[in-house]
């Protein structure tokens, strides 16, 4: 008997300085600086800004933090108009980030791992989080959301990107309490444009509190519908989805200990561990004024996998879709490792997976959609909720292996084609956000902004591509060194 030969994957084409050389410390705040394209032209109808979040601050007094997520968030804007684009960029003024910047040191423990200078002792039984503000911004009314998942978020001008400081939402929230950094936007599927997320008060039981609030008008930010439903088990939420009907929450199977937390030994989210063979749940919650408003919560079996992130959901008759970025396993950097070495060979790839949920029997079935390491996807913004033909995200450069990002990809959820677009060998992209064209006609017309850390220059570049066809439009190299970033948002003129 012969066996056919396995084709070995193709090699990997990046050097590791090269994406390891954009962790760094951004040492300049710029205002509104002009930015040219060096190739191509900005597109004149390209109208708005765009928000990105991310760690701006990862060492300080010879000290790295251990994971690049304890990095403190800095707000990079760039505003577009009329062929033209300027360049802001601010710290988020956190509590913590002013007294560390004046001492010159890290005085706060980290969730993903940093330590406070002097030892476990010096950790132990301190358990107060430092909210970084580094995971993702949004506009709300009048106002730009620095989020960061486990606690308030911070308000800032959505101009001069000055921080105004901690808010409550108008009493919305209580202080301190958990408010995800994963909205999604609702494009109006029960009138006018919402805003819809969630907090978790994590424990042996978890609560979920789902909140909706007006995203336009004179109203926005108004809390329109709130709720918390309670569910069995410790849960790590970072991220869900919604449809009309239904928010969707995955719970990984994730075990918590705190006790190396307690003991100063850990990071909290160090002490999340995967548990082997075991199934997570999804959790479906109905939203007030869909057909199910009112109704108990649904809980399903989940097939196996770790994630963080969802592309999106729908419903199909007696189903719901989900599409998710699936791990093997929950991927995390080890206390004794340092994450920019980190072996991309030896840490799980994220895959997108679709997951069709039958309420009516419970069974759930899946399917994968591409081989292509992935991350960072979404929809056109008027899909979210619906099915939607076209997805964007950010991949890596070889067709199977895990790798870090330098392409970004438009993936046709029906026919399965993919069109690339490539930063690589030396270039790394980040999350891609795709921008309707006004008036659009086709849901793929529009253009896709990336900022893409470009190792050559030890800079960053901003990419503006066709969307529908993932043509380069332009290139604007930035004055600017920002390290790969997390989250972001398009806000139009
Ligand atoms: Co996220």
């Amino acid at each position: 008997m012969t066996v056919a030969p396995v084709p070995a994957a193709a090699p990997s084409a990046y050097d590791r300085a090269d994406w390891a050389s954009a962790f760094r410390n951004v040492s300049q705040e710029l205002s509104d600086v002009p930015v040219v394209a060096s190739r191509g032209a900005i597109p004149t109808e390209l109208s708005g800004s765009l928000y990105r979040n991310g760690p701006g601050r990862l060492e300080r007094a010879g000290q790295w933090v251990h994971h690049p997520f304890d990095g403190d968030g800095m707000i990079t804007a760039l505003r577009f108009e009329a062929g033209g684009a300027r360049l802001s960029n601010r710290f988020v003024r956190t509590e913590g980030w002013r007294a560390e910047e004046q001492a010159g040191r890290f005085l706060h423990r980290g969730v993903f791992g940093t330590p406070k200078p002097g030892g476990p002792l010096a950790n132990a039984f301190d358990l107060r989080l430092k909210n970084i503000a580094n995971t993702h911004v949004v506009r709300l009314g009048d106002q730009l959301l620095a989020l960061w998942e486990a606690s308030s978020p911070h308000a800032l001008d959505p101009v001069s990107l000055e921080t105004r400081g901690l808010t409550l939402l108008d009493g919305v929230l209580a202080p301190g309490e958990a408010f995800s950094a994963h909205p999604r936007f609702d494009p109006g599927h029960h009138g006018s444009p919402r805003m819809v997320t969630f907090g978790v008060k994590a424990g042996p039981r978890s609560t979920i509190r789902l909140m909706e609030f007006e995203a336009a008008g004179p109203d926005a930010g108004r809390l329109i519908a709130d709720s918390r439903h309670a569910f069995p088990g410790f849960a790590f939420l970072h991220d869900f989805a919604i449809t009309p009907n239904w928010a969707v929450f995955l719970r990984n199977a994730i075990d918590f200990n705190p006790l190396p937390y307690v003991l100063g030994l850990k990071g909290a989210a160090q002490c999340l561990k995967s548990r082997p063979g075991a199934r997570g749940e999804y959790w479906l919650i109905p939203r007030r004024d869909g057909a199910f408003g009112g109704q108990p919560p649904r809980r399903l079996e989940a097939p196996e996998g770790f994630v963080f992130h969802h592309l999106n959901a729908w419903e199909d008759g007696g189903a719901v879709v989900i599409d998710s970025i699936v791990y093997a396993d929950f991927p995390s950097v080890g206390p004794d490792q340092d994450f920019r070495e980190v072996d991309f060979e030896r840490i799980p790839e994220g895959l997108l997976e679709r997951s069709r949920l039958d309420l009516a029997t419970g069974r759930v079935t899946t399917t994968r959609l591409s081989e292509r390491t992935c991350e960072f996807a979404m929809v056109p913004p008027a899909r979210v909720g619906l099915e939607s033909r076209h997805a964007w995200m950010a991949v890596a450069e070889r067709e199977r292996g895990n790798d870090p990002l330098q392409a970004l990809m438009k993936l046709d959820l029906v026919s399965g084609e993919q069109r690339l677009w490539s930063a690589a060998p030396r270039g790394f992209v980040s999350e891609p956000v795709m921008v309707p064209r006004p008036g659009a006609a086709a849901e793929d017309d529009g253009w896709v902004l990336d900022l893409v850390w470009n190792g050559a220059r030890c800079a960053s570049d901003l990419v503006i591509l066709e969307a529908a066809t993932m043509r380069e439009q332009a290139v604007l190299e930035l004055p600017l060194a920002i390290p790969h970033g997390l989250h972001g948002s398009w806000v139009a003129a």
